[in-house]
């Protein structure tokens, strides 16, 4: 199984942005937790990061028939972008939507998910553990459907 994870804007700097809500951990930590999960169930897993719209929009378009999967924390664009909303929906890749922080228990403006409705699960407010959780739920939705 072969899943890809997407991180949006100002995910490279964790470990350095506010550090009170998203704690001490680097991005390359991040990456460390997904990638030991990964093989510890034996899925591959993908992981990337961008700061622009269009190219997050080019990588989950890419996804559909090279992908089972996509993680997805779509960072600021969660609350602006239909340009992401419309990828996932085009792409037909299961995606799970992930955050670190709860943007529900965050501002007003956070409250607002795009990507929502176009994702099988959301995990949320679980720190760098919920993109492991997240992964789980992705692949247990997959093998469901392959079944
Ligand atoms: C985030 C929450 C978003 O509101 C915010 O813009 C981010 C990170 C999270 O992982 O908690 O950049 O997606």
């Amino acid at each position: 199984m072969k899943l890809l994870i997407l991180n949006g804007p100002n995910l490279n700097m964790l470990g350095i942005r506010e550090p009170e809500i998203y704690g001490n951990r680097t991005y390359n930590d991040l990456c460390k937790l997904i990638e030991d999960h990964a093989q510890e169930i034996g899925v591959e897993a993908e992981i990337r990061q961008s700061n622009h719209e269009g190219v997050l929009v080019d990588w989950i378009q890419e996804a559909r028939g090279k992908f089972d999967g996509i993680v997805l924390n779509p960072a600021a664009y969660t609350h602006t972008s239909v340009a992401l909303l419309d990828a996932v929906l085009a792409a037909g890749v299961p995606t799970v939507e992930v955050h670190i922080s709860d943007p529900d228990q965050r501002e007003p403006f956070r409250r607002v998910s795009y990507l929502r409705r176009a994702c099988v699960a959301c995990v949320k407010g679980k720190g760098f553990a919920g993109y492991p959780e997240a992964i789980d739920e992705l692949k247990l939705r997959i093998e469901r459907i392959n079944s």
